[in-house]
């Protein structure tokens, strides 16, 4: 049997005035979707007819739509960034999706990531969580030392390396039954905890991005392991046992 060349479909998207407002799902048909389409191309499909027919398009986030900026957080079909693994919603395509589906559209929920308007979170505490430590102090006065002269061993350079391709989108907190950022914190913890450069803020780093992540609310990790699934970048849990073991040690000699 060959597969259709179009789709139709049924979105039951979130819409929500404000942060304010009660939000509901309504019910949008879409007919002769390109499988080719991407996620984000069928939901401007979608605003391209609301405008003609004179409604409010659906707001949602989208930056680069090449799977870099993290922006594009959606949780479609009960899963953050959808069905298909390691990769946003930016990257999704519609053949991922059956004709005749019913898909829902929903915000990441989270009580740190509160909704704008409709798929619109604000995830600025993610924002704040990386000024409280996720950066290392340089001496640009000249006698700075030239980065590629600093021996590195190849598995922590992989290691560290890994752990930056986190892209802060969030579906790691989206996935948890916590709400815990441990996953993203882990990453960017453990981004400079393996390399030398980030050795001189180490302590005060860990221990400063895990108490900005509670202060903005995200709950604990249970090590259920939801979020290494989600994850589009492929970030693992093991990031988190660092981080706890990071911690632990700058708790006891600080
Ligand atoms: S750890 Fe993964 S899921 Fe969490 S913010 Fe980073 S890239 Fe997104
Ligand atoms: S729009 Fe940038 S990662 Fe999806």
């Amino acid at each position: 049997m060959s597969a259709a060349k179009t789709l139709n479909l049924t979105l039951k998207v979130w819409r929500q005035k404000n942060g304010n407002a009660k939000g509901k799902l309504e019910n949008y048909p879409l007919n002769d979707i390109s499988p080719d389409s991407s996620f984000l191309e069928m939901l401007d499909i979608l605003n391209n007819g609301l405008i003609e027919k004179g409604e409010s398009p659906v707001s949602f986030d989208h930056d680069c739509r090449e799977g870099i900026c993290g922006s594009c957080s959606l949780y479609i079909n009960g899963e953050p960034h959808g069905p298909a693994r390691l990769v946003t919603t930016c990257q999704l395509h519609m053949r991922s999706f059956k004709d005749g589906e019913t898909i829902y559209i929903e915000p990441f929920r989270a009580k740190a990531f509160p909704v704008v308007k409709d798929l619109i979170v604000d995830r600025s505490a993610f924002d704040r969580i990386q000024h409280a430590g996720g950066y290392i102090s340089v001496n640009t006065s000249g006698n700075t030392q030239d980065a590629n002269s600093i021996p590195i061993e190849k598995e922590n350079a992989d290691e560290a390396f890994y752990s930056a391709a986190c892209i802060g989108c969030g579906a790691c907190v989206a996935a948890c039954k916590n709400a815990s950022a441990s996953l993203f914190v882990s990453a960017k913890v453990s981004q400079y905890a393996l390399l030398p450069q980030g050795q001189v803020e180490a302590k005060d780093r860990v221990l400063n991005m895990v108490k900005q992540a509670e202060k903005e609310g995200f709950g604990p990790c249970s090590n259920t392991g939801a979020c290494e699934v989600e994850c589009p970048k492929g970030i693992s849990i093991e990031n988190i046992a660092r981080m706890n073991r990071e911690f632990l040690s700058a708790s006891i000699s600080k």
